[in-house]
């Protein structure tokens, strides 16, 4: 067998070990957190939680993201090393979120992320189904969620208006597409909330009840700690957070920027929002009930 053969089995047994991971939490009520990475810095702090805590964890990279690191390959080759030198043995999902078309789908999947997520949100509901169903062909055995209505917010800088998810919908969409993960819109937003969240827990209980496929909540930064406990107690498996660690990590470097005008070695003034970062990254863990599960 090639060692490119070899390689491509063990992926296709990753992906499928995933799969099994995002059912048993389903089973037993917790949900696992994806956590956004923007930099090399982002992704080690954030494994090295999760190893220490014992969860499993997506690493969420958005098409902007990817982009700003340099591209696909570079995340994939970045998270890997850092696995194998951090030594770290919990289930390390890599996951793109949000991608926009086909072509970012395939180009992820090529250089072997290990989730992929078709957000078709700005397409007509026909072509969402289509565009989706096309992803779907391309993935091996990878992790696939699709999104339907619109979350709102921002999210890589782009904002975007709220469309809600209904029950007709989502038992629609899943009947005509092949997913593992629906993120439906149930009045998450990305980034900063204004006003008080207002999440339609009933329509969420209804679409868990009536299709039981895991239930991906976007926008989980700003969230009361029970409204996601009961977001998770009602079908939710996934729940993904980008902002609070960006808020948390800025805090801190600004104080330590206020206060050593004179550093100018990147890596203190990146570090210093470590700890800042590292306790939003376990307090969820918590929250969701991931922790020790890996
Ligand atoms: P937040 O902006 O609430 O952290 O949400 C991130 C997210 O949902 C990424 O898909």
């Amino acid at each position: 067998m090639t060692k490119q053969l070899e390689k491509h089995i063990l992926k296709l047994g990753d992906c499928m070990n995933f799969k099994e991971i995002i059912l048993k939490a389903k089973e037993e009520n917790y949900a696992i957190p994806q956590f956004n990475i923007n930099n090399l810095e982002w992704a080690k702090y954030i494994l090295e939680v999760c190893e220490e805590e014992k969860s499993p964890v997506f690493l969420g990279v958005s098409q902007g993201a990817a982009k700003y690191m340099g591209g696909f390959n570079v995340v994939v080759g970045m998270v890997n090393g850092l696995k194998k030198d951090l030594n770290i043995t919990v289930p390390v999902i890599l996951h793109l979120d949000h991608a926009s078309t086909f072509e970012l789908c395939k180009n992820a999947v090529d250089a072997g992320f290990d989730s992929i997520m078709f957000d078709g949100s700005k397409y007509s509901y026909e072509d969402n189904v289509k565009i989706t169903n096309e992803v779907k062909s391309y993935l091996n055995n990878q992790i696939f969620e699709a999104e339907i209505g619109k979350i709102g917010g921002e999210e890589d800088g782009v904002a975007d208006e709220k469309l809600f998810t209904s029950l007709d919908e989502a038992k629609d969409f899943i009947s005509k597409t092949n997913i593992d993960m629906l993120a439906p819109a149930l009045g998450s937003v990305h980034g900063i909330y204004k006003g008080e969240p207002n999440i339609q827990i009933n329509v969420m209980r209804e679409i868990s009840n009536e299709t039981n496929l895991p239930l991906v909540l976007h926008g989980g930064s700003g969230l009361p700690d029970e409204v996601i406990k009961e977001c998770v107690a009602n079908g939710i498996t996934k729940v993904n957070f980008n902002t609070d660690l960006q808020i948390a990590w800025h805090n801190d470097v600004v104080e330590f920027i206020k206060n050593n005008e004179d550093v100018y070695d990147p890596r203190k003034v990146i570090s210093s929002g470590e700890i800042a970062l590292k306790s939003v990254v376990r307090k969820y863990i918590q929250i969701l009930n991931s922790k020790g599960k890996a």
